[in-house]
């Protein structure tokens, strides 16, 4: 029988609140890129490359990087929707696809994903109440209990039943129609969340009604999320901690507090330097980041950001520097590693 007819309340916490929701170690996606003899694939995207990482019960983990850093390869990995080339994903204890783990399916139910295009991933030809209701019906759920979760979910994310229940996806505005994809996404009582730029299309007086919607959701109904956006200052506004990537690596991670107070990599620096700020106070003295990524099918060596880093020296193109603890975040930059050979880092 289905977890979710015999766990009406969705699936309870098992390993405890110090077990990571979710845990992903090595992850790798490269993309073959076709052209070679044949057809055949000579070069790939290293799209992510090498990647753990963890997401506590209850946080919200914000990610941010520039356009084709992998943040969403990093989204389909976590939620199978490609198949990582390497590494492995745990949920609450239990390892996805293996033998003494559960199913893909099982995952899908727990985690679940809202994209930005709020058009495209509804079905024109279901009713609202019919698109919410789909996958608990799929999943077992008789057809009217599935529209009754359908409607009190509508009635949570701020869209009254009667008025809403019926209509098509193009009778809605882009913001309705956000909130149609997050009861969606609801409706298998999924523990962990994952918004990817699932705002970024709307007005800004609509993101922030939906924002708000969100933190109300996630403790009503005891969530986690993973927020991906280009956008530092709702990133900032939402997250317990931050994650910064570049080029398929994480290059920092930590509490939001000293991502955005005190960030250590040149790169997250820079980032936050070319954001807007209102308060002159808390500009960085940082030089905003020039030019574009260097392309991810043949990525610098050694550290990844060395052909943009006003630091770089030799052994920043000769070895890779680890993502090592420097106190409340961690960092991947020789400049940080005692002992490293950089001029900058501390002697061991
Ligand atoms: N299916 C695919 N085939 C080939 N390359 C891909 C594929 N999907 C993504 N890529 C490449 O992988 C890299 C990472 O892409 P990804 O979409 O994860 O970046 P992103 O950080 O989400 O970017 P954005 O901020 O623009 O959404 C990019 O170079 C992209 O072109
Ligand atoms: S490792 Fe070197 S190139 Fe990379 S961020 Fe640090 S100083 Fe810059
Ligand atoms: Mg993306």
């Amino acid at each position: 029988m289905d977890t979710i007819i015999r766990k009406p309340g969705g699936t309870p916490d098992r390993g405890g609140p110090a077990q990571p929701l979710l845990l992903a170690t090595g992850l790798r996606k490269h993309f073959p890129i076709p052209g070679g003899v044949l057809g055949r694939a000579t070069k790939v995207v290293r799209a992510v490359d090498d990647l753990t990482l963890s997401v506590a019960k209850g946080e919200t983990l914000g990610v941010v990087g520039e356009s084709g850093c992998g943040k969403s390869t990093v989204a389909r990995l976590l939620i199978r929707l490609i198949k990582p080339d390497l590494g492995s994903v745990v949920l609450d204890g239990d390892p996805v696809d293996e033998p003494h783990g559960i199913t893909v399916n099982e995952l899908r139910r727990q985690v679940q994903m809202v994209f930005q295009d709020s058009y495209a991933s509804l079905n024109p030809r279901l009713t609202i109440v019919e698109t919410i209701a789909f996958a608990p019906k799929a999943h077992g759920l008789p057809a009217a209990d599935a529209k009754e979760r359908s409607r009190d979910l509508l009635a949570k994310v701020g869209l009254e039943p009667n008025t809403f229940a019926e209509r098509y996806p193009h009778e809605l505005s882009g913001g309705q129609r956000q909130r149609v994809n997050i009861a969606r996404a609801l409706a298998l009582r999924p523990r962990l969340v994952i918004l990817d730029e699932a705002v970024s299309a709307l007005d800004k007086s609509v993101e922030a009604q939906v924002l708000n919607m969100l933190v109300d959701l996630k403790s009503e109904l005891d969530l986690t999320y993973l927020f991906i956006s280009h956008d530092l200052n709702v990133v900032q506004y939402l997250s317990d901690r931050v994650m910064v990537m570049y080029l398929g690596k994480i290059v920092e991670i930590g509490a939001v507090e000293a991502i955005y107070g005190n960030p250590q990599h040149p790169y997250t620096r820079a980032l936050l330097s070319a954001r807007p700020s209102m308060d002159p106070r808390r500009r960085t003295q940082e030089a905003p980041i020039q030019g574009d990524p260097p392309n991810p099918i043949d990525p610098p060596s050694g550290c990844r950001f060395r052909t943009r880093c006003p630091f770089a020296e030799d052994v920043c193109a000769r070895i890779e520097p680890p993502l090592a603890d420097a106190g409340a975040q961690a960092v991947a930059c020789h400049m940080r590693v005692a002992g490293s050979g950089h001029s900058k880092a501390a002697t061991p």
